[in-house]
């Protein structure tokens, strides 16, 4: 069934129509109780969502949606390991990388809890050898600097935890994350490193991504340089992957693998071995109370009613901004100064899972997908982009992220960016009358009010944490998380595939071969072949590291 043809589409449609005139401001005028309605407290967070443009109406007609798209239905196809992904075939199974219950999972007759299980041994063993100095490089000195080598999936979620989770830092390990073809990424990391006591670690579920192969071989060229054997590698390079035969084709022993399986997607991974780099860079137990976290969100996404669900919530308010306010982008404003890679690793989780417009059935979608995200430190922000929120015409919604306590506490600080944070919250819900401008004004000055009226009514939630801790941000991950895979139910979409991102790898195949051989094999339009003329022309010769 077409999800814009439900009843409950066409109510929401005409809801969101009827309800064009009510202004944020006065609806929290209208009722004292606004917060405490549209408000919810799990474990150390506080999720306020009374700022996004809803009535009681709308979140009854919201919560319908949500019943009649069969939610409970295909969270239990989830948990319970179905082919979900059906277009490769796949169960999704992330949700098992970070399960604590007792209960064994077996899919296909293999109890793949178990197999988890060995893993996770693994990389404790092997985390415990590189901190403790017993793992040897190739002139006998302990490992001070990890790389990992990877890209999307592969890469965005360890990076922005590490980046995140500083005061959980390994003492003495620095990690270093890798991903940009362009070779100046991988330079300026070699610049700075011993290839002594270096480990690398070549992140990739395929291991057939050019990006990844390339940095990788560069990286492997450049070890062998320095350490003339062969042998050594063995001691610096480990893989994470799914694709045993490609990694023992790279040249790195199996031995030396950290498996996962085909049911972890991409951009799902990093509760998986992909979180190797981040386990290694603030420890195994860090990075367990990091999956702690995302259980105990599991727990709370599968026991509560939709009512109290805080992802069911996010995602069906996501959809009235989206499809029913017709919010073509959704701003991603953490004021936390650990959380600035945040956005850039949600960019993934959302657009590359719900970024859609075929639906289960193989049919058009005649409605809006996923929105697109994008964000920054939010305090940052107030100084650059923040003008177009408070005043353009655009209605741009927002996911304010906070929290109350930093690992920094420097005095003065804490309490005056949260307080920029719930400001701009405010006046982005409240704007400013031209009654309340000219107030404002000296007789001299009226003639300014125009541009001092701020039009409010800017939809928003925040979430505030009582601290960043891993336990908290594992919460944080999986609550977007889930967030996507309703989202994706509602739109009657596969999220777990990724099919837009095969054409461009085809053709950046063509236009390579067309312009390192002189026997030009594939045809182009004339602006592909005007710009691969003038590459060529003006390519000097490329170097080794
Ligand atoms: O190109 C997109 C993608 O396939 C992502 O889905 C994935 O996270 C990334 O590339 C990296 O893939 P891999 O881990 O196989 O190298």
């Amino acid at each position: 069934m077409n999800t814009k043809q439900s009843e409950v589409w066409k109510k929401l449609e005409k809801h969101a129509h009827e309800s064009k005139t009510v202004h944020l401001r006065e609806a929290f005028k209208q009722d004292d109780k606004r917060f405490d309605k549209y408000s919810i407290n799990f474990n150390n967070m506080l999720f306020d969502y009374s700022k996004q443009r809803i009535t009681e109406e709308t979140m009854s007609l919201l919560l319908e949606l949500a019943e009649t798209s069969d939610i409970e239905k295909w969270q239990d196809k989830l948990f319970q390991g179905e082919p979900i992904n059906h277009t490769e075939n796949r169960s999704v199974l992330h949700t098992a990388l970070r399960d604590f219950s007792e209960s064994k999972l077996i899919i296909e007759g293999n109890d793949i809890k178990a197999d988890i299980e060995i893993v996770l041994k693994k990389m404790e063993a092997f985390i415990e050898r590189i901190h403790s100095g017993k793992w040897k490089g190739f002139t006998g000195k302990s490992i001070n600097t990890i790389v990992n080598i990877g890209i999307g999936g592969s890469d965005l979620g360890p990076k922005m935890l590490y980046n995140a989770l500083k005061p959980y830092h390994e003492p003495g390990l620095k990690v270093h994350f890798i991903s940009n073809l362009d070779g100046a990424d991988l330079a300026e990391c070699i610049a700075k490193i011993d290839p002594e006591t270096t480990l690398f670690t070549i992140a990739s579920k395929t291991f057939t991504t050019l990006e990844t192969l390339q940095n990788a071989h560069t990286a492997r060229d450049w070890f062998l340089r320095h350490s003339h054997d062969e042998a050594a590698i063995a001691k610096h390079f480990v893989a994470i992957s799914t694709n045993t035969k490609s990694v023992a084709e790279f040249g790195i022993d199996t031995d030396n693998m950290f498996e996962f399986w085909d049911w972890v997607g991409g951009r799902f991974s990093l509760w998986s071995a992909i979180g190797l780099p981040l386990a290694l860079g603030i420890g195994m137990e860090h990075f367990n109370s990091l999956r702690e976290g995302a259980f105990s969100a599991d727990i709370h996404f599968k026991a509560q009613p939709f009512e109290k669900n805080i992802p069911v919530l996010m995602a069906l308010l996501g959809i009235w901004n989206r499809n029913f306010l017709n919010a073509e982008t959704l701003a991603i404003l953490p004021y936390d100064h650990a959380l600035s890679q945040f956005p850039d690793f949600l960019q993934q989780l959302e657009m590359e899972s719900n970024g859609k417009s075929i639906d289960r059935e193989g049919e058009s979608i005649n409605y809006d997908t996923n929105p697109v995200v994008w964000g920054a430190t939010g305090n940052n922000g107030q100084h650059a982009f923040f003008q177009l929120l408070h005043q353009s015409n655009t209605l741009i919604p927002i996911d304010f992220i906070g929290s109350v306590n930093s690992a920094y506490s420097l005095k003065g600080h804490q309490q005056r960016l949260f307080s920029n944070m719930t400001a701009q919250a405010e006046a982005l819900m409240h704007g400013k009358t031209e009654d309340e401008a000219l107030e404002e004004l000296s007789s001299e000055q009226k003639h300014l009010s125009p541009y001092k009226v701020f039009k409010g009514n800017v939809p928003s939630s925040t979430l505030l944490f009582k601290n960043i801790t891993p336990h908290s941000l594992g919460m944080l991950v999986a609550f977007y998380e889930q967030k996507v895979f309703v989202q994706g139910a509602i739109w009657n979409l596969n999220s777990f595939d990724q099919w837009g991102v095969e054409l461009g790898k085809k053709l950046a195949n063509e236009v390579l071969d067309d312009i390192v051989s002189n026997d030009k094999k594939n045809m182009h339009d004339s602006s592909t072949e005007g710009l691969m003329s003038y590459f060529k022309s003006n390519f000097m010769d490329d170097i080794a590291l």
